[in-house]
């Protein structure tokens, strides 16, 4: 079936043609430039922005997949957990095409496409398996018994994962988003060489707000007088408290539920370090990994079209009423 997926609930406008699973194109307008001079998203900017975008978005995806509008045979949108006037751009241009084109269309979670972006490269996951969405505004363990059917095992009770390095880039200017900045510079530092905490050791739940608070503290005791040269050891450090900490408790949580198979996604899976700890550990246990290519981690529209793609099939369609929300917890 060809889909194509539209995914503007933050600050990418993405567009994606996916046939049977297999990825035809894969389009995404990042804004980041527009927001960085803020320090964050600006939300009523992001909503001009992907107006702008959407068209142009689209069209760029079904020339790559070398397809028209015709051949089409369903649409796929975020519409939610997300900014709502960043949603209703996507949401109102799909279900705009599918009136007009007279093709079904579905609403999806954004989280249950991250999760189904695993499902796009090479091998998929068996059911059940043990899952972890690492994203800007989300960081949970589920146990997946099916598409539909998530228990939450684990859950940030503060700042998510991505916030926690995006709140520490800021801290020490060096932009937006900081995951990205931050795991290059921690590239080149000892991440033994500052002790920073690591929080609810005893549960599956997590918090990150200690962790940024100490780099606060740190930073505030030096007078911010660091010099450069230090920056990576900080920053290889922090980045090394939230690896160790999102690792060890998904790898407790397989262990815990016995369910030898764990995907990680979202933004937060695209960092180098948790990629390398986490498929060293699982390898070392026996424990199967499904991690998408960094691409298919950060926001995109291929793994919205890939759970878009399995609801159509499903026979499941979304009505033209159907609304954005901003809030929509997986259970
Ligand atoms: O999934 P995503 O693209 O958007 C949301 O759904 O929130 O995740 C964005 C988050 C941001 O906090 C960003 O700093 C983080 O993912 N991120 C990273 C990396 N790339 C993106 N964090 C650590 N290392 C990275 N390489
Ligand atoms: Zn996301």
């Amino acid at each position: 079936m060809i889909v194509l997926g539209i995914e503007s609930s933050c600050d990418e406008t993405a567009a994606a043609v996916i046939n049977n699973g297999k990825i035809c194109s894969n389009i995404i307008a990042s804004q980041i430039a527009v927001h960085s001079p803020y320090g964050g998203v600006v939300p009523e900017i992001a909503s001009r922005k992907h107006m702008e975008a959407i068209y142009p978005v689209i069209t760029e995806a079904l020339n790559e997949a070398d397809i028209t509008l015709r051949q089409v045979e369903g649409i796929a949108v975020t519409c939610g957990p997300g900014l709502i006037g960043s949603l209703l751009i996507g949401l109102s241009t799909a279900k705009t095409l599918a009136f007009a084109l007279d093709i079904p269309f579905v609403g999806v979670n954004h989280l249950e496409g991250h999760i189904a972006a695993a499902f796009l490269s090479g091998k998929i996951p068996e059911i059940p398996f043990i899952a972890l969405v690492v994203s800007g505004g989300h960081t949970s363990i589920y146990l997946v018994k099916n598409f539909d059917e998530y228990q939450l095992i684990g859950q940030t009770r503060d700042d998510a994962a991505g916030e926690a390095f995006d709140k520490a880039a800021k801290l020490l200017n060096l932009g937006y988003p900081g995951g990205v900045v931050i795991d290059r510079l921690a590239r080149n530092g000892n991440p033994r060489a500052v002790a920073f905490p690591r929080a609810m050791k005893d549960s599956l739940d997590f918090s990150f707000s200690g962790l940024k608070t100490s780099l606060l503290t740190m930073l505030k005791k030096r007078g911010c007088d660091f010099q450069d040269s230090e920056l990576p050891d900080i920053v290889a450090s922090y980045q090394e408290a939230i690896v160790d900490t999102l690792v060890e408790k998904t790898i407790r949580a397989a262990e815990e539920n016995t369910v030898p198979r764990i995907v990680v996604c979202g933004g937060v899976a695209a960092n180098s370090s948790l990629r390398e700890r986490i498929l060293r550990e699982t390898a070392a246990k026996q424990i199967e990994l499904f991690i998408p290519p960094t691409i298919l981690c950060t926001d995109n529209a291929a793994m919205i079209a890939a759970r878009g793609e399995m609801m159509l099939k499903n026979g499941l369609r979304s009505k033209l009423d159907l609304n954005a929300v901003s809030r929509w917890p997986l259970s």
